[in-house]
């Protein structure tokens, strides 16, 4: 597999946490290096839950980018119990919001403010389903009766089945799924309507590699890495270049120490290298090509998106890899170990 090398239009990052203040200063490079737009989560403390918030955000996004970085921040709106349905739509209309996040209260970082009963936003729904705006839903019940491994899988039941019947022209955005029940789900749903985004941990690492010699609070995200059938289905889904499934790296920063302590941060920061593993996942299954599909079109196709003019060039040899971590003002951040990834080199194309 040496020497090989793919060249697509410059992708794009569906899903993507870049935080604020000295954190955002730090992780925001390793972005706007490789992706042209990513889907910028509102999960800050306080959270994103209008759009004069997610405005300036933005603003303090782009204030940081660098002259010649080619990086379009796209905006996500927090939803509540009490979002106000003609705020998300003002924001819509004004360019602000390219989609609306649901993250269940309770699920995971930063949700405490999130939805408690989903049934009370059909009203906000509606308005979305109009606008034609985005649903982008982290899928897993709360109820701690269900373990955490079957969380996602239960969401499917209890939660998108009668969620998608209710509110049947609505676009939907599974995020990062992790389950072959979830990838059978989605496989199955009109593309236009219900597609996913897959993680690059999920499709390298199974539940195995989180205990193996001892804990690894750095594998530890939401929803946690399942078993390796799980695994398996995810690679083959994103491997058929299926126009259901797109790029999302869930890249979430957290300093070190928050991680290594005795209630450890959910998130792996995978941004310098998502690209790079991807690459490593697609060849070792024979289906780079397919990556063009995963990495650059399905997602502008569904949001209804140009596809990026400018190109780049993937090229696995020998070559210096990446840094292991991150440094910020408030401490070290390190990056994904991804298997095999030390080789691949991203570069503009000609
Ligand atoms: O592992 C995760 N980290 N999962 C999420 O859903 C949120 C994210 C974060 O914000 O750190
Ligand atoms: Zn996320």
């Amino acid at each position: 597999m040496n020497n090989t090398t793919l060249t697509l239009p410059r992708p794009d990052d569906w899903h993507v946490h870049l935080r604020d203040g000295d954190v955002l200063a730090a992780v925001l490079p390793d972005t706007a290096r490789h992706y042209a737009r990513a889907i910028v989560m509102p999960n800050l403390k306080p959270p994103v839950t209008s759009a004069a918030a997610a405005d300036a955000y933005r603003t303090r996004i782009r204030a940081l980018l660098s002259d010649g970085d080619d990086f379009e921040p796209l905006m996500t709106c927090y939803l509540t119990d009490v979002t106000d349905a003609a705020d998300l739509a003002a924001g819509t209309r004004d360019g602000i919001f390219t989609a609306a996040k649901l993250y269940p209260a309770g699920a995971t970082t930063n949700s405490a403010a999130g939805v408690t009963d989903i049934t009370r936003l059909d009203g906000v729904f509606e308005t979305m389903s109009a606008l034609g705006l985005p649903l982008l839903i982290h899928g897993e019940v709360v109820d701690r009766d269900v373990d955490v491994f079957d969380r996602e899988a239960v969401f499917i039941e209890r939660v998108l089945t009668p969620l998608r019947a209710r509110h049947p022209a609505l676009k939907i955005v599974f995020e990062h799924i992790t389950t072959a029940e979830a990838a059978a789900y989605v496989s199955a749903a009109d593309a236009r309507l219900l597609a996913a985004t897959v993680t690059p941990h999920h499709l390298m690492l199974n539940r195995g590699a989180m205990f193996e010699g001892g804990i690894r609070p750095h594998m530890y995200c939401l929803p946690i890495i399942k078993r390796e059938t799980h695994r398996q289905a995810l690679v083959k889904a994103v491997c058929s270049g299926d126009a259901h499934y797109f790029l999302g790296t869930d890249s979430a920063p957290h300093v070190m120490h928050t991680k290594e302590s005795d209630c450890g941060c959910a998130g792996i920061y995978n941004a310098p290298v998502a690209l790079a593993a991807y690459a490593e996942v697609f060849a070792a299954h024979d289906a780079l090509p397919a990556l063009e599909a995963f990495a650059a079109h399905n997602g502008p196709a569904f949001y209804g998106l140009p596809v990026n003019t400018r190109r780049i060039t993937l090229t696995r040899d020998a070559h210096q890899p990446p840094p292991s971590r991150c440094v910020s003002e408030l401490g070290d951040i390190l990056v994904f170990d991804a298997p095999g990834t030390a080789q691949w080199r991203v570069s503009p194309a000609p």
